[in-house]
């Protein structure tokens, strides 16, 4: 028996498993190389579900990059977006002229990581890209570039690698729906 097995609940169903998410992450990694190949690019993680996949993807990533972090509240301890962002940390690195990729855990109505990417646009960078874990097609309210998506899923609510339920869960290797009780 793994050892995370004890804090996975009854109600939680395996989605996407520690395998396919290394292969993924392995396959947007060196896509990543291959478009940064003349520059040093910024990958920027959105604290804090973000944290996991950034830590994993420059792992995998063959060229030289910087990263920086940016945190900002969206939900709160709902489970629904308000569309009121608030920046809780900003920027540390300067991205005037920079090539910039935005690396987000997961995107449901959007308006989260459209927010950041209004807000970085202002800061000038030489190019700005968004990389998403995860992706929640079905409830895409806003209209929003994406250049990786590591998996679409469907509307549910999902836990594990980053993604938290009630601040708890985020380090789980995989990532599992939680069925209502
Ligand atoms: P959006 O503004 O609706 O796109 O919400 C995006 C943010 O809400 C994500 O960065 C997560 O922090 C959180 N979120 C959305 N869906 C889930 C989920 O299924 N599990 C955990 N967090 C989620
Ligand atoms: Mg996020």
């Amino acid at each position: 028996m793994h050892d995370q097995d004890k804090i996975i609940k009854a109600n939680y169903r395996l989605l996407i498993s520690e395998q396919e998410i290394k292969k993924r992450t392995v396959e947007i990694a060196t896509e990543v190389s291959k478009i940064y190949q003349t520059s040093i690019p910024i990958l920027i993680g959105v604290l804090n579900g973000g944290f996991i996949f950034l830590a994993d993807l420059i792992r995998y990533i063959t060229i030289d990059c910087e990263i920086d972090f940016l945190r900002i509240s969206s939900y709160g301890n709902e489970k629904k977006s308000s569309g009121h962002v608030k920046i809780l940390k900003p920027l540390s690195a300067d991205i005037k002229g920079r090539q910039v990729m935005v690396v987000e855990d997961i995107v449901d109505s959007g308006l989260s990581v459209q927010f950041i990417m209004k807000m970085l646009q202002a800061f000038g960078p030489a190019s700005l890209r968004l990389t998403t874990f995860l992706r929640k097609k079905s409830c895409m309210q806003t209209d929003v570039h994406f250049d990786f998506v590591g998996f679409d899923i469907d509307d549910k609510y999902v836990v594990g690698y980053g993604l938290d339920e009630e601040q708890k869960k985020r380090n789980l290797r995989a990532v599992y729906v939680v069925e209502p009780v």
